[in-house]
């Protein structure tokens, strides 16, 4: 075995056995009211599938009136027909092209005359596949504006209700990507480093007004996300089991991490792991090699 890999190993069996600990010792406060007598609630971006309908699911169940957003309005319909069926609990549709100016902005005036926002998911996203070059422009464009503009517009337009009320919480859902800079995936890592950037700057900001902010740092999910046309040549059995999380676990591991105080939330033993590799100086680019070959 050459040195570099014996290294390679020891360091992930040492991060996670490091992550393991630290995930035990944590202790788990609830942050969400839950029922009876709740009234709060939340606005999900993304909810007509995977990640975010997941978390539009567990804030009705918590007592939450979710605003859920997406493009397609058929799927939050079903979605809201479905919280009302199992959770008792009304909800409102809120029809947004993210990527777009006026989708921004319809979204922010949406957010502008909730008056009990307690609860902003900021989960909209997706990929794309291949080299900055070849990829296609507008795709690109639409990703800053969906992972940058929307991200920041919506988060600034809760935030004078939340001070005002003197709390609330903010997740924005990054991935492991911002750790890593994997050619072939230049601008979502780029995208995903902003949101972290972000959230851990302004949660900094808003020290002392209780209002937390969290940047969501998932690996895999067995999502929709690697079903569009983009990823037709994605092999999802070259990766193994252990690396896809459920999109049940990780919204509970987020709503979960808001009773802390951790800004930077990376679910799964596995993952916090591979986040530490990619912190290490000198290991991040051979971790990033490996990952790249389980694509
Ligand atoms: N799945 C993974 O392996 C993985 C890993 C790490 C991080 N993440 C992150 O997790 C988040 C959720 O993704 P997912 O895995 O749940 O993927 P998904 O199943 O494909 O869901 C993506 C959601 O984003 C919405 N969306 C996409 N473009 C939009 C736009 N222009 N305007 C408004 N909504 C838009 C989609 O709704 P409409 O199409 O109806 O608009 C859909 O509800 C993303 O931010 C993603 O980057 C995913």
């Amino acid at each position: 075995m050459k040195f570099p890999k014996m290294l390679t190993l020891g360091v992930i069996a040492g991060a996670v056995g490091a992550a393991a600990v630290n995930n035990r010792t944590r202790p788990r406060r609830a942050f969400l009211p839950l029922r009876p007598g709740a009234t709060a609630s939340a606005l999900v971006t993304g909810a007509s599938a995977g990640l975010g309908a997941e978390f539009a699911r567990q804030l009705a169940a918590g007592g939450y009136r979710v605003t859920l957003a997406a493009r397609r309005g058929d799927r939050l319909e079903a979605l809201q027909q479905e919280l009302l069926d199992r959770y008792g609990m009304e909800s409102d549709i809120l029809v947004a092209d993210l990527s777009t100016d006026a989708g921004i902005d319809k979204a922010a005036q949406h957010i502008r005359a909730m008056d009990d926002l307690t609860v902003l998911v900021n989960n909209a996203g997706f990929g794309t596949v291949g080299r900055l070059v070849n990829t296609d422009p507008v795709r690109q464009q639409e990703m800053v504006h969906l992972h940058v503009l929307a991200v920041m517009s919506l988060s600034q337009a809760a935030l004078p209700g939340m001070t005002a009320r003197g709390g609330g919480a903010i997740i924005n859902v990054s991935s492991v990507a911002a750790f890593s800079r994997m050619p072939g995936n230049v601008n979502y890592c780029a995208t995903k480093a902003y949101i972290n950037a972000f959230s851990q700057t302004l949660a900094a900001e808003l020290t002392g007004t209780g209002v937390r902010v969290q940047a969501l740092c998932p690996g895999y999910i067995v999502t929709e996300f690697h079903d569009t046309s983009e990823y037709t040549r994605f092999n999802r059995d070259r990766s193994p089991g252990f690396l896809w999380l459920k999109a049940s676990d990780v919204a509970r591991a987020s709503l979960d991490a808001l009773g802390g105080s951790r800004v930077i939330v990376v679910p799964g033993t596995v993952y916090k792991a591979a986040v530490m590799l990619l912190r290490t100086p000198g290991i991040g680019p051979m971790a990033n090699r490996a990952a790249k070959k389980l694509r």
